[in-house]
Parts: C-alpha cells; sequence; structure tokens
C-alpha cells in the first residue's frame, strides 16, 4: 500500500520526486484544477496502471480563467478532493500555494500555439496562454515521463502536445477518454452548479451531437447545414447561447468535408453555465 504524501512546497516536491527517479521509477503526472469528479478519478486510475508513481496536483490556477466570476464561482472544495484521493492511493498530491508556481508578481506568460486560437480560444481570451504557462511550471517541478489528459478538453490536449513540442520536454502525453454520467453529460465540475431542470437540458448536448454526427455521415456535404440545424436544436432543447459548433478535421482545427479524422466541438451555455464537449464522428 502506498502512503500517500500531501505535498504544498516546490522544494519538499522535487526531492520526494528526486528520491523515485535515483530508484527508476516512471512517474505519471494528473494535473487538475480541484473540484474533483468521476472523470478525474477515472483518469487518475489509469495512471495508477500506467505509471510506477502518481502524481497529482490541485491547483485552481487564476491565469486561465478569464471571467472573475467563473474562478471565483468555481465549486472548489479541498476536504472532499483530499478524501477522494485517499482512496485512490496514489504517491502524491501536490496542492502548491500560488507563490510556488508564480514567484514573481508579474507572471511571465506563455504563447500557446495556434490552435489556441480556435473554438475555446476564441471565446475565453487568453485561456490557454493561462494553461500552458502554468503547466510549464509544473511540469518543470514534477518531470514527469508521462502526463494524462482527457479527450473532453480535446484542443487543451492539442496545445499541451505543442507546448511539449516546443520546448522540446522528454513527456508522454496519454489521452483518456470521456467519461460520463447515465444521460450522456461529461463529467465536469462546472456540472455541480447545474439544478435539476439545466441537467435535462445539458444531457441533450450529447443526443444532439450523436445526431450531427450521423447525418453528416449520411450526407458530408451538407455541414453547413447540419451546423444550422445543430444549433438551432441546442437553442430549441433549452440552451440559451451556443458559442460554437464546429465539424474540424481534428489535427488541423480546419473545416472539412470529410469524415475520417472529423471531430465536432460545442460550447454552449445553460443559464451563466458554459458547457463543452466533442465527438469523433463515426
Ligand atoms: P480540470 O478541468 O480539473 O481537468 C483536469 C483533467 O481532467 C484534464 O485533463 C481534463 O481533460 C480531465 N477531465 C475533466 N473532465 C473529464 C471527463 N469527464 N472525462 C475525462 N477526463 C476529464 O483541465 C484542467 O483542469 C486545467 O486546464 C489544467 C490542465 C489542470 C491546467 O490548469
Amino acid at each position: 500500500m502506498t502512503n500517500l504524501k500531501i505535498i504544498k512546497n516546490s522544494e519538499n516536491l522535487v526531492k520526494e520526486i528526486q528520491k523515485y527517479k535515483l530508484k527508476k521509477n516512471n512517474i505519471g503526472f494528473v494535473p487538475t484544477l480541484g473540484a474533483l469528479h468521476k472523470g478525474h478519478l477515472e483518469l487518475i486510475r489509469l495512471a495508477k496502471k500506467r505509471s510506477d508513481v502518481v502524481v497529482v496536483s490541485i491547483f485552481l490556477n487564476p491565469v486561465q480563467f478569464d471571467s472573475k466570476k467563473d474562478f471565483s464561482t468555481y465549486p472548489i472544495n479541498i476536504s472532499q478532493d483530499k478524501k477522494k484521493i485517499f482512496s485512490e492511493k496514489i504517491n502524491i498530491l501536490y496542492m502548491p500555494t500560488i507563490k510556488k508556481i508564480f514567484p514573481k508578481k508579474k507572471i511571465k506568460i506563455i504563447k500557446a500555439s495556434k490552435i489556441s486560437k480556435k473554438l475555446c480560444g476564441k471565446y475565453r481570451k487568453g485561456h490557454f496562454d493561462g494553461v500552458v504557462t502554468v503547466l510549464k511550471e509544473l511540469f518543470g517541478q514534477v518531470d514527469p515521463n508521462i502526463v494524462y489528459f482527457g479527450e473532453k478538453d480535446f484542443q487543451q490536449v492539442m496545445v499541451v502536445q505543442d507546448l511539449i513540442n516546443k520546448y522540446k520536454l522528454k513527456i508522454k502525453v496519454f489521452v483518456f477518454p470521456t467519461v460520463r454520467d447515465k444521460s450522456g453529460l461529461a463529467y465536469s465540475s462546472r456540472n455541480n452548479l447545474l439544478n435539476k431542470k439545466q441537467k435535462i437540458i445539458a444531457s441533450h448536448l450529447l443526443k444532439t451531437i450523436k445526431k450531427i454526427s450521423k447525418k453528416i455521415i449520411k450526407s458530408p456535404k451538407d455541414i453547413k447545414k447540419i451546423k444550422n440545424w445543430g444549433i438551432k436544436n441546442l437553442l430549441k432543447c433549452g440552451f440559451n447561447k451556443v458559442d460554437y459548433l464546429e465539424i474540424f478535421n481534428q489535427k488541423t482545427f480546419i473545416e472539412t468535408k470529410k469524415i475520417k479524422n472529423s471531430r465536432i466541438f460545442v460550447s454552449a451555455w445553460i443559464g451563466d453555465i458554459r458547457l463543452i464537449d466533442n465527438y469523433l464522428i463515426r
């Protein structure tokens, strides 16, 4: 049985990691914002299967939030998170203070790759720059061999891979399929903010995406028409705004009429809660 170490200080983390590295242990890292749910826990379980040592971080990174309200209402619950982590029997829970990640008052922002300008990046200015800025620091401190990310945030995975390539980091990225509840809704920390009625509306996100997938397979040329149908359908189901509904090649993030490697990306609002999802057309 492993004894969980909760570490808040980067110097202690580096020392602990060095001990494992001396033993030639393979380090797996799962970075999170906290408010842990089943999606996070499945990701952690996968990391446990594939790595000798698992480090999970909880750091509510202010730099990646483009909206003050989104940051202040983020449903963080540290004592619940600790309980959940204890039962996963990982090696290290890293919970740094902001000073341990960004010691200087003026944070040096790293620019994310070109892909970050599309989809979520278009609507959340600076979001992906904030993500890569914190991950560059966390990767430096944890020094992982493998990092585990969720397909739910597919654009984030691409941006992280570009960061790793840019800085020639010796880190492998493992992508884990989206974990969903019975209704098909992808687990997300923000789901905690949805009431019963809103959860029913939210369940129409995947249903609509699957219908789009079927329509595209039937007539790939009608992409514009099908996208419009999708937006209208989401609004009819109770979403109050659709930021984007795109069908992109998942490697280039460019619209495509070819079905192979086509992925549907959606971001839509219920009240002031923004949900995202994506789905490989098949
Ligand atoms: P967070 O939203 O907490 O997500 C942490 C990891 O869990 C990400 O890799 C995300 O894709 C994955 N995840 C979230 N919901 C999931 C689900 N339903 N199924 C599978 N995996 C899921 O993403 C972030 O934090 C931050 O941007 C971070 C990478 C930690 C940088 O601050």
